[in-house]
């Protein structure tokens, strides 16, 4: 038996893929959903590993793996480069890519080839898009009628965080909540397959909830949504500060990667790496020999 120990936990043979029936089913039995987002092949393999529903390769990885400081930045090759790795890493949940921003608010036409891509060129089974205005339930209709599932995102929208008033909370008058629930039910009108709330009140998902015949998946929405998501870089701890109220974090990834590095670094420094273990061999016959050779 190897002592290595394994990189890659396997995924249970006998879990079925996640099919929109099964998420369906799901609902209807009252059986948490539950989703993160990946963006490489190692994050697919832990999102595989522990059995989650729903996988999004989210444009939030403009922040968390292309270093910039909004979600805006990112476009459709890179989403395509970092979707394809996931798609590599997955075999049971469900793989949904987000559309970027400039990818889709054009014209339907364009929102269909944008989808398109993302199906044919990066193996998603779906598509998510930003915004419950009329040009998304456009978008999102145009592209359920072109046969890919979309799944809607209402309350804060990174991609139009500035028209929102920043990074906060949506939802938290009367009106704005109205204006969330029409948004919804106008993306579910349109065929989405399910909705994500971001940064809405508790008490607002649960006014809302029972309007809704699709799965919805929280963030930062309280516990009265059908499923739960996270971004893999704010639950596992891969970030420096804190991050949003709403982020759980199961482990601190970024100071254990931090430790590793400082550690690797010193050793070299210290002439303590390489060590006899971590070098090839050779017969020393062949070294005389080489020698020799290089003498000539
Ligand atoms: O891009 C993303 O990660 C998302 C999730 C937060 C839902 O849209």
């Amino acid at each position: 038996m190897s002592s290595q120990p394994t990189v890659q936990a396997p995924s249970d043979p006998g879990r079925l893929p996640t099919t929109l029936p099964l998420l369906m089913g799901k609902k209807r039995l009252g059986e948490p959903i539950v989703m993160v987002t990946a963006y490489d092949f190692p994050s697919a393999r832990a999102a595989e590993a522990a059995g989650v529903d729903l996988v999004l390769v989210g444009d939030s990885a403009a922040t968390t793996v292309l270093g910039y400081d909004a979600t805006t930045p990112v476009v459709l090759e890179d989403m395509l480069v970092l979707t394809r790795a996931v798609r590599r890493g997955l075999r049971t949940p469900l793989l949904i890519g987000d559309l970027p921003f400039g990818s889709y608010e054009v014209s339907d036409e364009q929102a269909i080839t944008t989808a398109m891509r993302m199906v044919k060129e990066a193996g998603c089974e779906a598509v998510k898009l930003e915004g419950g205005g009329q040009a998304s339930v456009s978008r999102a209709r145009a592209i359920v009628g072109a046969g890919i599932p979309v799944m809607g995102h209402v309350g804060l929208t990174p991609q139009t965080a500035t028209a929102l008033g920043g990074w906060k909370a949506q939802g938290r008058t009367a009106a704005a909540a109205a204006r969330i629930a029409a948004e919804a039910l106008a993306l579910q009108d349109a065929g989405c397959f399910a909705l994500v709330f971001e940064a809405i009140p508790s008490a607002v998902s649960e006014e809302l909830m029972p309007l809704l015949e699709i799965p919805v998946i929280g963030i930062g929405a309280g516990p009265a949504t059908d499923g739960q998501v996270l971004v893999f870089h704010d639950l596992l701890g891969i970030r420096d500060g804190l991050g949003p109220r709403f982020v759980k974090r199961y482990a601190n990834l970024q100071q254990e990667m931090n430790a590793g590095v400082t550690a690797y670094a010193e050793d070299v420094r210290m002439r303590r790496y390489p060590g006899p273990e971590h070098t090839y061999k050779i017969d020393p016959a062949e070294v005389a020999e080489l020698r020799s050779l290089l003498q000539r």
